[in-house]
């Protein structure tokens, strides 16, 4: 390790996607109208949940705080990509690079184990209906939402930690659109294997078994959906459990490819384009896919309209 003549880094330049010039106010549109369409769509969602009391059921207490977090997860990026495309002013400073890499690990693992628990809850919901009440209590919902900000937030400030023992030389450019945690590792001038093996391990542990736990569940619901004979049922719980799975494997497909199977021959390029994916795309998905098939949202949509409508 190299320890003299080292400048010390107060800030980073986030270099975005690779768009040439000419296409820039393309996606600037594009990006930003993605982005009003994640906040609307897991606002709604949020809202509903809040006003209508038919909704006040552990799945819907589930999907507003996936709401929450698509909400949040996409707010810490896609501004600041917004800015940087309209500005030409890339730098973001080492502290404020710290803290979005912070934010995004705590946003993007609640994403994942509140997918988890959503499973877990259909699961409960369709192949134990008559135990769902005294399965899924309040309490444990409380007990599930807690445990996944807990475990969110100490896995956020692990990497954190090991990141500020990091220094940073020369280089200070990202080649990505975020301050993403496998793109700091590559600039810093220190020793960064125990922060490699941290990502390979705790990724493994935060995004596999997740993911793996989602598989088990739909493939339960399956099962249990196979054996009621009824075609019209099967039809639906299929296209359902299809719509579902498609956002959650696109959103783990993405984190696996990066994260864990990543290291050289993945082009810089095509990594930002991946990660586009988890960090736009599914936050986008999420409310849509989770909803639209969905009559009680639909209903209580009208139903907190109309009351709107009815009280002016
Ligand atoms: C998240 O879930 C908890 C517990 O079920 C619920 O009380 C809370 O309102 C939810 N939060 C949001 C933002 O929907």
């Amino acid at each position: 390790m190299i320890m003299n003549n080292q400048t010390v880094i107060s800030h980073f330049l986030l270099l975005g996607l690779p768009i040439p010039p000419e296409h820039q106010h393309l996606f600037y549109a594009l990006f930003l109208v993605m982005y009003l369409t994640t906040v609307l769509g897991n606002l709604i969602i949020i809202i509903l949940t809040l006003l209508d009391s038919h909704l006040h059921i552990p799945m819907y207490f589930f999907l507003s705080n996936l709401s929450f977090s698509d909400l949040c997860f996409s707010s810490v990026t896609m501004p600041k990509l917004l800015q940087n495309m309209l500005s030409h002013n890339q730098s973001i400073t080492y502290t404020c690079c710290l803290i979005q890499m912070n934010f995004i690990i705590i946003f993007g693992n609640m994403e994942s184990f509140f997918l988890v628990v959503m499973a877990y809850d259909r699961y409960v919901a369709i192949c134990f209906p008559l135990h769902y009440t005294s399965k899924i209590s309040p309490k444990l919902c409380v007990c599930l939402v807690v445990l996944c900000w807990m475990l969110a937030i100490f896995h956020a400030m692990l990497h954190t930690l090991l990141m500020a023992r990091l220094s940073f030389c020369e280089d200070n450019m990202i080649p990505h659109f975020f301050c993403d945690i496998s793109a700091l590792l590559k600039l810093a001038c220190s020793d960064t294997h125990i922060n490699e093996l941290m990502t390979f391990i705790m990724g493994g542990l935060v995004i596999v078994t997740p993911f793996l736990l989602i598989i088990v569940s739909y493939v339960q619901i399956v099962c249990s959906i196979l054996k009621v004979s009824s075609t019209q049922v099967i039809h639906k719980v299929f296209s359902t459990c299809g719509s579902h799975l498609s956002v959650v494997s696109l959103f783990y497909g993405t984190i696996i490819g990066l994260y864990l199977c990543s290291k050289a021959n993945n082009s810089t390029a095509k990594e930002t384009a991946m990660a586009m994916m988890y960090t736009v795309v599914t936050p986008m998905m999420n409310p849509f896919i989770y909803s639209l098939r969905n009559r009680d949202i639909k209903e209580a949509l009208i139903r907190v309209l109309y009351k709107k409508k009815i009280s002016l």
